[in-house]
């Protein structure tokens, strides 16, 4: 049985003060949660955010991760900064990197195994393009990019992955993938994980939906076999309509 893990990306909101703020709301509400609960500020935020939901259940992570140990790369950071700092997880090749900072498969790639060699938790996301899922070459993309992902990955380190199937059209749109729509591609991922590193570590790879998952329709999602977790943006940014997501996490 997979434990449902949800995570808020807090994309580019909150002052390091009002992220604080909201994290110790998030930590109050999520005492003895039944899932795994994730809490992801920008990187000015993550000192002050690791400070408040220490000795909680509730983690942190950070939104990029370089690829390099270190050196000159401005505006970077490494692995072993945010680890040091306390910072367990980071999302990977999120649509708006890709679509905005020129993220690619190949640097995902780099980032997650990045990510694996210096202690944090990947999350990796993937999706469809509305172009992709009208011509329906939505199978195909998600595939490749999660094989491209895991290129030279060992077993043992992908099953720490967290894949995060995140439809490109339904992300701060308000249109969500159905639930069946979000299943079937939760499970098309599990197979190509499964060709990949064999059945048992498809069972065990969690995949959380992420793209317009709120307090309305998060039970329905994941109530679905194949999805064990949200990413959610902008309803994350409410502690109370957060909570109510990790709440239909434990009931489902
Ligand atoms: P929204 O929940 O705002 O659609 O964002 C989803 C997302 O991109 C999470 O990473």
């Amino acid at each position: 049985m997979r434990k449902k893990i949800i995570a808020g990306n807090w994309k580019m909101n909150k002052t390091p003060s009002e992220a604080a703020e909201l994290a110790a709301a998030i930590v109050k509400n999520s005492a003895g949660a039944g899932c795994d609960v994730v809490v992801c500020p920008t990187a000015v935020c993550l000192p002050g955010v690791v400070e408040k939901t220490s000795g909680s259940n509730v983690e942190v992570g950070a939104q990029n991760v370089h690829f390099m140990e270190s050196g000159a790369y401005t505006g970077e950071l490494a692995a072993n900064m945010l680890t040091d700092i306390g910072v367990k997880y980071v999302i990977i090749g999120h649509s708006e990197r890709r679509q905005y900072f020129g993220e690619t498969d190949e640097t995902v790639n780099l980032r997650t195994k990045a990510a694996l060699s210096g202690g944090l938790l990947p999350i990796v996301c993937v999706g469809e393009s509305l172009t992709e899922r009208e011509n329906g070459v939505t199978s195909e993309t998600v595939c490749r990019q999660v094989k491209l992902a895991f290129l030279g990955i060992d077993k043992a380190d992908a099953e720490k992955v967290v894949i995060a199937y995140e439809p490109v059209w339904a992300i701060g749109t308000g249109k969500t993938a159905t639930a069946e729509q979000a299943d079937e591609v939760c499970g098309i991922i599990r197979g190509t994980i499964g060709s990949l590193y064999g059945e048992d570590a498809a069972e065990k790879i969690r995949i959380q939906y992420g793209g317009s998952m709120n307090a309305g329709n998060a039970a329905e999602l994941l109530s679905k076999p194949n999805i064990d977790g949200g990413l959610i943006g902008g309803a994350s940014l409410k502690a109370d309509d957060f909570d109510v997501i990790v709440k239909a996490a434990e009931q489902n």
